[in-house]
């Protein structure tokens, strides 16, 4: 079993995108029970808030339905995943000031799995602009969790 957490500041928006993709991918894949994936945000803002509707919006556009309610990460509870995959520099910096050095090596940014990111790339805040910005991190998180589920493939457990 391995376990994902995807963090972004407010959890209403990537993250939670990252979260539904993965799930819908994996269970296309039928390697739904090989992970245990959640998601949440570095500020509490919007703890307990639905999805931004236009994240779940995009979503449906590609088929997924997932809903989630915001949830702050856990510092307590950051030991038992395997990978804390960050979407942007700031949430990595966050994370990294809030948990023991023993865990840092398990924080990563999640475009670092991207094909056609790097080990700096970023996932953008798109709650401040218009759809385009949930169109092109669509495909950016689409992108990266076929590539993470394919790192998985690859391997016999
Ligand atoms: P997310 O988007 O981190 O992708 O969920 C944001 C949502 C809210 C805020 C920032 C980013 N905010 O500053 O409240």
């Amino acid at each position: 079993m391995t376990r994902i957490m995807f963090v972004c500041t407010g959890n209403i928006c990537r993250s939670p995108m990252a979260h539904g993709v993965f799930l819908h991918r994996a269970r296309e894949r039928n390697m739904a029970d090989r992970f245990e994936v959640d998601s949440s945000g570095t500020t509490a803002y919007h703890v307990g808030e639905a999805m931004d509707r236009r994240a779940a919006a995009e979503l449906q556009h590609h088929g997924i339905s997932f809903s989630n309610n915001a949830r702050g990460f856990r510092n307590k509870n950051a030991g038992s995943y395997d990978l804390i995959l960050a979407m942007d520099r700031s949430n990595y910096e966050s994370l990294r000031r809030a948990l023991p050095s023993s865990l840092h090596d398990r924080i990563r940014l999640f475009r670092s799995f991207d094909p056609e990111g790097s080990e700096t790339a970023e996932v953008p805040d798109p709650w401040y602009g218009g759809r385009q910005g949930f169109v092109d991190v669509y495909t950016m998180i689409d992108r990266t969790v076929e590539a993470i589920l394919d790192t998985y493939t690859e391997r016999v457990s």
